[in-house]
């Protein structure tokens, strides 16, 4: 069975991941969604909010599954017996970071990096991005998918305050 692995803070999941983890959907038997706990990171949503949100918009993915993670990518990879990371490249600015993340990856573990790139009309959009934007009021329902918007809008408006 060929499993994969989509990384990420998903602080909150955005459309653009969730294009990246239909698309992995469809090439690896198996998809594990992985929230990876930063603890230097500042996040808007815990790491169970993110999982409920994540399972939700996922749950049309019959081989999709969500978890999280608190330490190196490759040691979770290693405990699933999962051998493939799976990613989105949305530009070239991207780029020099994800290539040393995926060689120090391959290096400790061999743990092998496959990137998609991103769908040009979410190749602008980040967590961070979309956390701006909604904590100025502003419209990110193309942005997110449906199911989180209410909780987006409900902490954004929490935390402005
Ligand atoms: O959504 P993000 O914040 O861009 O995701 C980055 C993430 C979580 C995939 C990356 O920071 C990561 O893999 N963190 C786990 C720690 C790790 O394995 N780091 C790589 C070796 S330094």
């Amino acid at each position: 069975m060929k499993k994969a692995v989509c990384p990420g803070s998903f602080d909150p999941i955005t459309n653009g991941h969730l294009d990246i983890i239909s698309r992995a959907s469809k090439i690896f038997d198996e998809v594990t969604v992985a929230v990876l706990v930063n603890q230097t990171k500042s996040s808007l949503f815990t790491v169970d909010e993110r999982i409920t949100m994540i399972s939700e918009v996922c749950q049309n993915f019959k081989n999709v599954k969500v978890d999280s993670w608190s330490g190196l990518l490759v040691d979770y990879c290693q405990a699933k017996n999962i051998s493939i990371i799976a990613k989105g490249l949305r530009a070239v600015s991207d780029f020099d970071y994800e290539l040393q993340m995926s060689q120090i990856n391959y290096q400790l573990k061999g743990i092998e990096t496959l990137f998609m790139s991103t769908a040009p009309n979410h190749s602008f959009l980040s967590s961070s991005v979309i956390k701006e934007i909604a904590s100025y009021g502003g419209d990110v329902s193309s942005y997110v998918p449906k199911q989180i918007l209410p909780a987006l809008t409900e902490r954004v408006s929490k935390k402005v305050k």
